[in-house]
């Protein structure tokens, strides 16, 4: 069964650990991403971005989807199904499609209105038991097309986000999608401290997980981040298998050619990435 998220993230914040979101892409990615979180009795949040959802052709089919494997793979650690970075009308298609999480991305809106939409999904998610992340301060770098300048929120204005009753918050703090520049400034905690100082037990998101040094990583923990969004380094390690199952001729042996196996390095490197970064976040035996 899917869960409200908001349960692992208490939890995660106030034993100073944080839960992964690892974003989906399809059903290899979905299982690596499961039978990981089972291996090590972690809980886990499974995001789907508004790219990845038409994708797999529409959130119904991957809401079908997680919801069945979770039953037939037999999962019983927590398992999240949370829209990544929804625009005001994806959040009430995953709504409808049965996913138990969503995060409501306003931060490109004007604060008032960032505000006043938020506020209406935070009550249909209460009535719904749906989490609901908000994001204030947009993130820098590229997903799904969309460009973000990388700003660092505001904290002030983080409080009045969490005020609203969200159940976690992103906020940026120089972080970036993708790959990090060689350039980077790296985190600013001076602003993340700020904004744990202004909204007290709310979890925070990280996102940009990928090519973040661990100990960063480690001090965002301890300054209040709850939730770490990793995507592209998942991307990365399955791209990276399948080049040398095909470099090393694997798919011209025999029937190395049958998608189960020619895509099962990159499954098993998907494995390997998730396992690493639920270590270096602290979720592992947390389930
Ligand atoms: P990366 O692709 O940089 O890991 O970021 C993932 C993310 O933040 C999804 O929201």
């Amino acid at each position: 069964m899917l869960v409200n998220a908001k349960d692992m993230l208490t939890k995660a914040k106030a034993g100073k650990y944080a839960v992964g979101q690892f974003n989906i892409n399809n059903l290899e990615w979905t299982r690596a991403v499961l039978e990981t979180a089972e291996e090590l009795r972690s809980p886990v949040i499974l995001g789907v971005s508004a790219g990845a959802g038409k994708y797999m052709t529409g959130f119904k089919t991957v809401a079908a989807m997680v919801d069945a494997m979770v039953d037939s793979l037999g999962i019983t650690v927590p398992v999240a199904l949370h829209l990544d970075h929804g625009t005001y009308e994806d959040c009430y298609k995953c709504i409808e499609a049965g996913f138990s999480s969503i995060m409501f991305d306003g931060s490109h809106y004007p604060i008032e209105e960032n505000i006043a939409k938020t506020k209406e999904l935070v009550a249909v998610c209460a009535e719904k038991n749906m989490s609901l992340e908000a994001e204030v301060g947009s993130i820098g770098g590229e997903e799904d097309g969309v460009i973000g300048a990388g700003e660092c929120a505001d904290p002030a204005e983080c409080k009045m986000i969490a005020d609203l009753g969200v159940t976690m918050l992103a906020a940026g703090i120089g972080n970036i999608h993708g790959v990090y520049p060689e350039n980077w400034a790296g985190l600013s905690f001076e602003t993340l401290d700020g904004i744990q100082q202004q909204t007290g037990d709310m979890p925070l998101v990280l996102h940009g997980g990928t090519g973040i040094p661990a100990d960063m990583i480690k001090k965002a923990i301890s300054l209040g981040v709850s939730k770490i969004n990793v995507n592209t380094e998942c991307q990365l390690s399955f791209a990276a298998a399948v080049r040398e199952y095909i470099e090393a001729g694997k798919d011209l042996q025999g029937k190395g050619f049958d998608p189960r196996k020619l895509l099962a390095p990159g499954t098993a490197a998907i494995k390997a990435t998730v396992k690493e970064k639920m270590e270096l976040f602290g979720s592992v035996g947390k389930a």
